[in-house]
């Protein structure tokens, strides 16, 4: 019941690679105490879960959403950790019928976590039988077909689900309903990034200078993940170089290689901003548009490169389509009315 195998393998997106989880689970915070930044959302949780604790109830159905990289796995694994009761994991895509879910809801134990990844892609059928399960511990399922078809009730352990998604929009109204608590998560704070790659480094044995700890967390686009691998990489460089310690000009010069600008942006996002503003003129333009022009799938266009360019300001999402913002123009240096002159890049 692991989740499903991941395919994207970018330096800077939020998806992590395979190769990557085995080094995810030991950067991975387990407390809430060692988890930084997000604030308002820990303070939140933490008071439900002492409080469910102190009930010696199960605490309330969790949604957790926002963009790719920014911990709500983790999240999910500490909530169980500070509860101190099991969690089995699994994703909306893997859980393909009810007899699935039947089979991981009945093994559950009373308050235990259920943590179900992208939890907007369960289909129809699972998600109808997750309803009742969620509101009432009862599972309805039908078994056989035909009319020797009949349905039984299942009592269940009054358990705990907790569902990430980066898709909210996505969810059904029935099923956010039945979400107790809900977070969204937001991009870190570069502070809070810096604290997170200090902690790494010293998780993977590594010293890095304070500055270049700082220039790392401003180029991480606000996501841990993308800091934590950024680090790794820049480590490489630094230990290629013969030098023991991760100093500024190593990390300056290593993540110009990568591709990563002065604000985190890679290639792609670039390339949707130079789309966007050399071949329709700023916008605006619709998603799809834009996909077939950079040659990338719309959903990774719209969860892991726009809410970043969205919180740097330099895209607009409009009903009408994508707009480029005078942000935007400043930072490739284009400007505005001298598009198409400099339009041999297309
Ligand atoms: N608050 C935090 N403090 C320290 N490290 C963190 C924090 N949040 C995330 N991380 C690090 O970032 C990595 C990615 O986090 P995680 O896998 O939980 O993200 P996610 O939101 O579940 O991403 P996805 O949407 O792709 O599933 C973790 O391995 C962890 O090391
Ligand atoms: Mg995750």
């Amino acid at each position: 019941m692991m989740k499903e195998e991941e395919t994207e393998k970018r330096i800077v997106s939020g998806n992590s690679s395979d190769d990557e989880k085995n080094a995810e689970l030991t950067l991975r915070p387990t407390r809430l105490s060692e988890y930084i930044g997000q604030q308002q959302v820990k303070d939140n949780l933490s008071i439900s879960i002492k409080a469910a604790m102190q009930r010696g109830e199960q605490l309330d159905h969790v949604l957790l959403h926002g963009p790719p990289g920014l911990g709500k796995t983790t999240l999910a694994h500490i909530i169980s950790n500070e509860l101190g009761v099991g969690i089995t994991a699994s994703s909306g895509p893997a859980i393909e019928r009810s007899g699935d879910l039947a089979a991981i809801l009945t093994n559950l134990r009373d308050n235990d976590v259920l943590f179900i990844d992208e939890v907007h892609r369960l289909n129809k059928v699972v998600e109808e039988t997750l309803y009742p399960a969620m509101e009432d511990f009862k599972l309805d399922i039908v078994i056989g077909e035909g009319p020797s078809a009949r349905s039984i009730k299942l009592d269940l352990p009054r358990f705990t689900l907790v569902g990430a998604t980066t898709r909210a929009a996505l969810l059904t109204s029935p099923l956010r309903d039945r979400f107790g608590i809900i977070h969204r998560m937001d991009f870190y704070e570069d502070r809070d990034l810096m604290e997170i790659v200090t902690r790494a480094a010293s998780v993977l044995g590594v010293r890095i200078e304070e500055n270049a700890a700082y220039e790392l967390a401003r180029r991480a686009r606000g996501t841990p993940r993308v800091a934590n691998r950024l680090l790794k990489r820049v480590r490489d460089f630094a230990q290629v170089k013969g030098n023991s310690t991760i100093s500024i000009d190593v990390t300056k010069s290593a993540l110009d290689m990568l591709d990563v600008d002065s604000v985190g942006l890679e290639k792609m996002d670039r390339l949707l901003l130079e789309a966007i503003i050399l071949k329709f003129g700023g916008g605006p333009v619709g998603l799809d548009t834009l996909a077939a022009v950079v040659s990338e799938e719309q959903d990774t266009i719209n969860d892991v490169y726009e809410p970043y360019l969205a919180k740097l300001g330099f895209i607009q999402r409009t009903p009408r389509g994508r707009v480029a913002t005078e942000l935007a123009y400043k930072h490739l240096n284009i400007k505005p009315g001298k598009e198409k002159k400099q339009g041999d890049l297309w």
